[in-house]
């Protein structure tokens, strides 16, 4: 407590005698009411943090990118304020993206010596489908908002470095498109709409186009408190209406993407009408059924939590899981999705694979949730940092340095297959 005062002292006198604090004209009481604390000072201060100049140089080329941190500030740089807001922002006042951050701080490595890790094999097999790497491209909406090639350039990052990769319901590209710029199959994330006859048409049009999996997103059923995305928005002057629903058509839109309101949400559309058939409420595991009982492709559920909710996804035929908290966007529960993983594991017993996301920013934090008995870890704003910074080239430097991180973790731990990554390869700290 004394060392963060302290702290806090320092850094609002290296502020106050700065020019920069004059030259960005804050108000004059600002400093003052920092010293004295109080409910909105650690708020406040964050906020003035964030708004003094980046210092520091910014890396100019994606190859100079030594962790996935150096793309996040040229990311910033080049994404306009309310769309940085919607990638960077959690709930309430974000501390559950910090937890799990912090969840991972709460293990350590226990690597094992004098084995041979002069090849290693890092695959892993979804479905009869092989990976060489078991960190998955999770599901990010509107990536369009981040750079103009969006999921495009994302689905040529994963075919270069053959990745799993999970499309949004939400994406500013179609499915179709997806798995053509994938040259393969792509997962597709599911948000169940109200009325199910349109659900049913989009979960079918997704096997049409050849994808083997949706990903039934369930963490998002009772709203969410997006503090930070509103809070930024409000500093955007640009016109939204001119991109989103109801402004007028962009100039050279064609083809599969509607000219019309949702028209950059393609896989929200072109669904016929057919006789509404309203949901009552929202989703339970009946829902899941019903999905079981409309599809071929593998159901996986995503945002599962507990051992409970683990043990109901096997009896109800779910074929996996996602252990997630929407990347904090969720409840603002403060719980590191890696402090779930073990209870879900055991609720799951061994039967689905299970892929946890979270905060995974490193190689070693890759190697942990495995350690805790995941299959896959999911990411999420790693490489949207890549595509915002430098379009596909960012993404695949992001993930060539998530790979590198983790498959070093694994030889440094004694490890050359994921099969021999034991819980007794990490220890608490
Ligand atoms: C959508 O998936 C979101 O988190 O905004």
């Amino acid at each position: 407590m004394t060392t963060d005062r302290s702290a806090r002292r320092r850094f609002l006198a290296f502020v106050a005698s700065s020019p920069l604090f004059a030259a960005a004209g804050f108000e004059p009481g600002l400093l003052s009411g920092l010293l004295r604390g109080g409910r909105d000072a650690d708020r406040d201060l964050l906020d003035l943090a964030g708004h003094l100049p980046v210092q520091e140089s910014l890396i100019t080329r994606a190859q100079d990118g030594l962790d996935v941190f150096d793309f996040e500030p040229v990311a910033r740089k080049a994404i306009p304020v309310a769309h940085w807001g919607y990638l960077a922002g959690g709930t309430d006042d974000d501390a559950t993206i910090a937890a799990n951050r912090a969840g991972f701080d709460r293990w350590v490595l226990n690597p094992r010596r004098l084995i041979d890790v002069s090849r290693i094999d890092a695959s892993v097999t979804f479905f009869g489908t092989t990976y060489p790497t078991p960190i998955v491209i999770n599901p990010v909406g509107s990536q369009k908002a981040f750079h103009a090639q969006g999921e495009v350039a994302v689905a040529r990052a994963a075919r270069a470095k053959d990745h799993l990769m999970v499309l949004s319901t939400v994406a500013t590209t179609s499915i179709e498109d997806a798995i053509a710029e994938r040259g393969g199959p792509v997962w597709f994330q599911l948000y169940h709409q109200s009325d199910w006859s349109v659900t049913k048409q989009m979960v079918q049009r997704a096997e049409r186009a050849g994808a083997p999996a949706i990903v039934f997103t369930v963490d998002l059923l009772g709203g969410s408190n997006r503090v930070t995305l509103l809070r930024e928005s409000r500093k955007d002057t640009r016109e939204c209406t001119r991109c989103h629903l109801g402004g007028p058509p962009l100039p050279g839109l064609t083809g599969r993407v509607d000219a019309a309101d949702n028209r950059r949400k393609p896989n929200l559309k072109g669904y016929e009408k057919l006789p509404p058939q309203l949901e009552r409420g929202t989703p339970t595991w009946e829902f899941v059924d019903r999905l079981k009982q409309t599809t071929r492709m593998k159901v996986l559920v995503k945002g599962i939590v507990t051992e409970e909710d683990a043990a109901l996804a096997v009896e109800h035929g779910v074929d996996g899981l996602f252990v997630s908290n929407h990347g904090g966007r969720a409840e603002n529960s403060r719980r590191a999705t890696i402090t779930s993983l073990p209870e879900v594991v055991k609720g799951a017993n061994g039967r689905i694979p299970i892929v946890c996301d979270g905060g995974f920013r490193r190689g070693t934090d890759v190697f942990k949730a495995l350690a805790l008995g995941a299959t896959a870890a999911g990411i999420g704003r790693p490489y949207i940092w890549g595509l915002g910074a430098f379009g596909q080239e960012g993404v695949e430097a992001v993930l060539t340095i998530l790979r590198k991180e983790f498959e070093l973790t694994m030889k440094q731990s004694g490890t050359t297959t994921l099969s021999q990554i034991s819980r007794r390869h990490i220890a608490p700290a």
